[in-house]
């Protein structure tokens, strides 16, 4: 058997344990793409944390099927589901939408869809960053004609001044300024999903 953990930050939330390898923070530094940390880590996770309360008490007694967007969702949903203190399901879907390596065209597909029925499902969307707010919009759309009880969306990050459409987010983590950003699940070319922190991205833009 393993031994007792001694860590002192043991007894609390358990995403700020501070539990991570040797080394990871060094390897990130020396990235010379990557520019300034936009959010780092511990705020990320404390405000994960609160946005799941304030889920768990919206919805007390009726629990929430978390549908998250592929697939830069996937660090943010792993996190949030955790500090949801009461039953949820959980389910993914992913969407391609044509455009640029940083930028929506609007024009959105469903690469894989939702295992679950929705009919009478509250549905939690949750999606990692709302640019132009096409892609929400497309979802939201698409899953409301579904039949859900209800249909509410968590989005982490929001960049400022950019939405073309307009979308009811009922929960967001953090406003950010317009920069093209990666990590917490986000990528550029499916390069830094495995960043903790959120951080500017400044290195060649890839071609598509
Ligand atoms: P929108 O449709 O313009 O709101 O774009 C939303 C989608 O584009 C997000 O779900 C992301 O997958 C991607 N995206 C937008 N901005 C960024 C960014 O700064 N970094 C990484 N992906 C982004
Ligand atoms: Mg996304």
């Amino acid at each position: 058997m393993s031994p007792a953990v001694d860590d002192p930050h043991a007894s609390g939330p358990f995403l700020l344990r501070g539990l991570r390898p040797v080394g990871v923070a060094e390897r990130w530094e020396k990235d010379p793409d990557l520019g300034p940390v936009v959010v780092p880590e511990e705020t990320l996770l404390r405000r994960v944390t609160e946005l799941g309360e304030e889920i768990t008490l919206d919805y007390e007694g009726r629990a929430p099927l978390l549908v998250g967007v592929l697939k830069g969702a996937f660090v943010f949903m792993s996190d949030l589901a955790r500090v949801i203190c009461q039953p949820v399901e959980v389910d993914v879907m992913a969407v391609a939408s044509y455009g640029s390596a940083t930028a929506t065209s609007g024009v959105v597909r469903i690469v894989k869809d939702l295992d679950s029925d929705l009919t009478d499902r509250h549905v939690l969307v949750v999606e990692d960053i709302v640019d132009s707010g096409l892609t929400l919009s497309y979802i939201r759309r698409n899953l409301l004609a579904r039949r859900p009880a209800s249909l509410e969306i968590c989005a982490l990050l929001v960049k400022e001044g950019r939405q073309r459409a307009d979308i009811d987010l009922r929960y967001v983590g953090f406003h950010i300024p317009p920069d093209f950003v990666v990590g917490y699940g986000l990528d550029v070319a499916e390069r830094y999903r495995n960043l903790p922190d959120i951080r500017v991205y400044q290195g060649p833009v890839p071609v598509d």
